[in-house]
């Protein structure tokens, strides 16, 4: 998918009120998925954007715990929570975002997060400019998950990520249904304070 329009059923949903790329807008994190792989050529494009993010000192304290087997994708399921399993379950791809909360050059570092975010954004508008969609979910038990996949103290746990194809609003439960559709945002000028708070 380009960037150079706004997808027209999500432009019933969402208008930018400044001029940008419609590749912020067409980015959103839908429920259903298609049982389909997705490429390794374009997955590893997802997270070679990620790769160019900025960071502090460009440390890059963002890691990616990626399942796309069966047995590594029911390791996932393991510790995501139901209301969220219910509908990742048929999602290709399952990513867990982590951080390095210490450095060698800089001890604590105290932009991990920050940094690692960033490194989400990127990973999922490049998603969104392949055709792909994300979701994103904090919604899973990070201790069994730093368990079942081995992952050190000295990284926090931030998110879980499907990627995949979109599939039909109507292949998932009535009740998310209902909720299979963009999001607005609250006017910029409630974000925004000029000069000070
Ligand atoms: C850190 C984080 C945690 C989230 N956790 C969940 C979750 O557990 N379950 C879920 O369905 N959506 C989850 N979401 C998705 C958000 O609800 C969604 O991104 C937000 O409503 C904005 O919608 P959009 O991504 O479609 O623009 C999460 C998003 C983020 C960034």
């Amino acid at each position: 998918m380009s960037s150079a329009k706004v997808v027209p059923e999500i432009e019933k949903y969402r208008k930018a009120g400044y001029d940008i790329d419609p590749l912020f807008i067409n980015r959103w994190s839908p429920r259903s998925f298609l049982d389909k792989a997705v490429p390794d050529e374009i997955l590893f494009s997802v997270f070679e954007a990620a790769r160019w993010a900025p960071s502090a000192l460009n440390i890059q304290p963002w890691r990616f715990v990626v399942a796309r087997t069966k047995d590594d994708l029911e390791k996932f399921h393991s510790f995501i929570l139901p209301g969220n399993l219910t509908w990742c379950e048929k999602a290709p791809v399952l990513t867990l975002i982590i951080s390095e909360k210490t450095d060698d050059k800089m001890g604590e570092n105290a932009a991990h997060a920050f940094d690692t975010g960033a490194a989400w954004g990127y990973l999922s508008l490049q998603a969104s400019l392949k055709g792909l969609v994300t979701h994103p979910m904090g919604g899973f038990d990070k201790e069994k998950a730093r368990k079942v996949l081995n992952i050190p103290d000295k990284y926090a746990l931030h998110a879980v990520v499907a990627i995949g194809y979109q599939g039909q609003k109507s292949a998932l439960p009535v009740n998310l249904q209902e909720r299979e559709q963009p999001s607005p945002r609250r006017p910029l000028d409630e974000t925004i304070h000029e000069g000070s708070f």
